[in-house]
């Protein structure tokens, strides 16, 4: 095997708690994406017989139209991980990560009879243990059995991809997706004692868009889950601070005031008067200790809360500049500003639009976590937004791919070089 045949069998997995990234280094700069679940199929009905779907797991993009009507749905829809980690012992779990990698790898294997397997970058959480590497590379090497899809494989942590994507060798990574943020600072390598962990991402912000959906007069949308996350993407906004974007709205109402229309529905949304709790939404993903939520914790809606899975704990209510700032300040002094000064926000809930005509109202991530962090006394704060920060995990996994060299071993002691099937 070459170094050139590696180049160009790179292939990227990130695996999401929501969302499954993968695809190879030439599929260019945006991976595909399929929902981390599986569906299991009653395989002994005769329907499924005769229709002859022989599987046990559907995922994919297929998935929704396997769906029966019946109540057992929840049941046999299988969300694999749990904070970015997957329990040893839980065997379905298991089953659809297997299955998810396969029909990733299926899906760009190639019938040129030079292709002889990829050179797999996976990426897991920087909080996932041991064994979840050791069951990946297991996989990697079952799904070889017919044909080699997989040649080598190496895993890395998360936020280190997204510092290998900016190729910043010192900084702190952000990584906050749909069910779990990371905050991890990097020298060269994740430093691992410093990490905090937040039990809280993108699917917080949906709870709380749920909720004013529903005081809104729109209670029967606010029970579908994946039509909340598309309301928050469009309407929710982030702001700079809370009371003077409020304010703004109460004094602009037209300014802030939206509708939008649910694509290939007749459904409208408006919130009318009720506009300006659109910054609540952003709010809430940075700092659900404000006063403000205490009424709909009041009325009921859950509060993220603290959880311990496996070794780790992750907070449910800490706000991200405390975050950031507890984890900078488990780091040695000395090392202590240069963090400060490269802060990277990554993962799909960094994505806040702030549209025109609104500046300094609803404000990015960036600027909002400087703002927090200047408010606690830190200055000179750099922080950016990785670019399109949903896909920076999964391109880091091709830039890692492409600079480690092909005869490069892979060593359990430090957690890096290519495990070789071939
Ligand atoms: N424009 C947007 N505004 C606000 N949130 C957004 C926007 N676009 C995407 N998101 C949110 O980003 C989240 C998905 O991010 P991402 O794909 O990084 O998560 P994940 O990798 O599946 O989960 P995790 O990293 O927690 O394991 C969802 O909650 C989604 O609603
Ligand atoms: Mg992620």
């Amino acid at each position: 095997m070459s170094e050139e045949y590696k180049r160009s069998h790179v292939f990227g997995m990130d695996y999401g708690t929501g969302d499954f990234k993968y695809g190879p280094i030439t599929i260019g700069e945006v991976p595909e994406v399929i929902e981390s679940r599986g569906y299991f199929i009653e395989r002994s009905s005769i329907m499924s017989r005769i229709m002859g779907v022989d599987r046990e797991v559907v995922v994919g993009k297929d998935l929704p139209l396997f769906l029966e009507s019946r109540e057992d749905v929840a049941e046999r829809l299988v969300y694999p991980m749990k904070n970015g980690i997957v329990e040893r012992n839980d065997v379905r779990a298991w089953q659809v990560i297997k299955e998810l990698t396969n029909y990733a790898l299926q899906s760009f294997t190639l019938d040129d009879p030079d292709f002889k397997g990829f050179y797999v970058v996976a990426s897991l959480a920087v909080v996932a243990p041991r064994y979840m590497y050791e069951q990946l590379f297991d996989i990697f090497g079952e799904l070889n059995a017919e044909k080699m899809l997989v040649r080598a494989a190496t895993i890395i942590p998360q936020p280190l991809a997204v510092a290998i994507a900016h190729k910043t060798p010192t900084c702190v990574v952000v990584e906050s997706g749909h069910g779990n943020t990371q905050v991890c600072p990097i020298s060269m390598y994740p430093i691992r004692n410093a990490v905090v962990a937040l039990n809280r991402g993108g699917s917080a912000a949906n709870t709380l868009t749920s909720e004013i959906l529903k005081d809104a007069g729109y209670g029967d949308l606010a029970k579908e889950e994946k039509l909340v996350r598309r309301v928050k993407e469009q309407i929710g906004l982030l702001p700079k601070r809370l009371e003077d974007s409020i304010d703004y709205a109460r004094r602009n109402p037209e300014k802030v005031k939206t509708e939008i229309r649910i694509e290939g529905t007749r459904i409208k949304i408006d919130l009318g008067e009720e506009s300006w709790t659109r910054f609540l939404i952003g709010e809430y993903a940075f700092n659900p200790g404000h006063e403000i939520f205490q009424s709909y914790f009041k009325r009921g809606m859950p509060r993220p809360g603290d959880v311990k899975i496996g070794d780790t704990y992750f907070y449910g209510m800490t706000d991200l500049s405390e975050a950031i700032i507890e984890a900078v300040e488990k780091c040695s002094v000395e090392l202590q500003p240069h963090l400060y000064s490269r802060i990277i926000l990554s993962g799909g809930n960094f994505n806040w639009n702030a549209p025109k005509g609104l500046e300094g109202i609803a404000v990015t991530s960036d600027e909002k976590i400087r703002y927090m962090l200047k408010e606690k006394g830190i200055e000179n704060v750099q922080a950016i937004v990785a670019r399109e920060p949903t896909y920076s995990v999964w391109r880091g996994c091709i830039v890692y791919g492409y600079a480690v060299p092909y005869d490069f071993k892979w060593k359990w002691e430090r957690m890096e070089g290519w495990l070789n099937y071939a």
